[in-house]
């Protein structure tokens, strides 16, 4: 993995990011979560341009990012007094509410449902982006920075690596051309402090649903409940679709199993002994190859290293990636919802490989 240092854009880079979004382009850019992947959210054309560079389904709705201080109501029909509540606690702040959207949203944007999701991030190259953006009065639709399905990005690298846009840079002209033509601006911020993407909460259902999560994140629950005074609760079949729900999803080309720490020294002895080429993440382990990563064993530190590790295991050349399960307490509940789905479509992998 090429690494690069991290300056993070200066005035000038974020000035003519915002033409470029003005203008109907695409810019990446960092927030304290995850690399966001932008375009002007009142621009229906722009918007496509998203689902086009992502190769995402075009019936996913995208989070509209906002900035400090922004006008909800100019995005929003109906304003609970829960957002209001929220907002005032956790903006800016890795946390995303579904809200029933104001008429003039875009189809593009909400996927066709009646409802919108909105976030304010914390990161200063985000909030100087939308502040200078249609002088801080407009919206960026924005998912993360990956192609679909993908392991979301925490670095500008990561974006560059998920675009080829060095490839493009050095006079390539093959098949990253498309994308590379789609997407040619990455702000640089450093890589992302909380490291998974926001908490989302739906509370376009309050009267008949209550507060429900929707994903899992750095924001919990319980965080939640204290400012509402209402438990969110887990996603029905009712709730609106959300693709980062999906089963298989934030997944390395490599395939991912978990196994608890018992169980993990005895099965990779077994699978080093086929002459299996095992890459490991552990946060109890003591681990040092390169192709091992040892992650904090704190759901924050955890978080924060989590992509980049599945990135740098996927690039070791291993036939499995083996994470020791972490911790199953709510504290880790954002980790964990991550890692099941990295591992989704991975069953029996272990045996299989044992079997060769
Ligand atoms: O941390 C984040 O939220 C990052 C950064 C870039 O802000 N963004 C992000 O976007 O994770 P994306 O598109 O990868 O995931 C957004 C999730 C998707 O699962 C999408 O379906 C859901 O939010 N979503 C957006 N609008 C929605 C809506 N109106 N109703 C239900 N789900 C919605
Ligand atoms: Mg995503």
């Amino acid at each position: 993995m090429k690494q690069q240092a991290a300056t993070v854009a200066d005035h000038t880079a974020i000035a003519a990011a915002a033409t470029i979004l003005e203008e109907g382009g695409l810019v990446a850019f960092p927030t304290e979560t995850v690399y966001g992947l932008g375009a002007d959210a009142e621009n229906p054309a722009a918007v496509a341009r998203i689902y086009q560079a992502k190769g995402r389904p075009n019936d996913h709705p995208v989070i509209v990012h906002v900035a400090p201080g922004a006008a909800l109501d100019y995005w929003v029909a109906d304003i609970p007094d829960e957002a209001r509540q929220l907002v005032a606690a956790f903006w800016p702040g890795p946390l995303t509410l579904i809200l029933k959207r104001a008429s003039h949203i875009p189809d593009a944007v909400s996927g066709g449902q009646d409802t919108v999701g909105i976030r304010c991030p914390s990161h200063p190259v985000a909030i100087a982006l939308l502040s200078a953006f249609k002088g801080g009065k407009g919206g960026v639709a924005a998912p993360s920075a990956n192609k679909f399905g993908n392991v979301s990005p925490t670095t500008a690298q990561h974006v560059r690596d998920e675009f080829g846009l060095d490839e493009h840079d050095d006079g390539a002209t093959d098949g990253e051309a498309c994308s590379g033509a789609l997407l040619s601006t990455v702000l640089e911020g450093g890589p992302s402090q909380v490291g998974i993407e926001s908490t989302i909460v739906d509370l376009s259902r309050l009267a008949t649903h209550g507060p429900v999560l929707l994903r899992p994140g750095h924001i919990s629950a319980q965080q939640i409940a204290d400012v509402i005074g209402a438990m969110p609760a887990a996603p029905d079949q009712a709730a609106p679709r959300a693709s980062g729900t999906l089963e298989s999803h934030y997944a390395p080309r490599t395939p991912v199993t978990m196994l608890p720490q018992a169980e993990l020294t005895a099965a990779l002895a077994q699978l080093q002994a086929r002459g299996v080429k095992v890459a490991l993440i552990g946060h109890a382990l003591p681990l040092q190859s390169p192709s091992q990563r040892q992650l904090p064993a704190d759901p924050a530190g955890y978080a924060y290293g989590l992509y980049a590790a599945l990135r740098d295991m996927d690039q070791t050349g291993s036939d499995l990636i083996l994470v020791e399960t972490p911790p199953q307490d709510a504290a880790w509940l954002g980790v964990n919802d991550r890692l099941r789905r990295s591992v989704f479509g991975s069953a029996g992998v272990i045996a299989s490989l044992l079997k060769n």
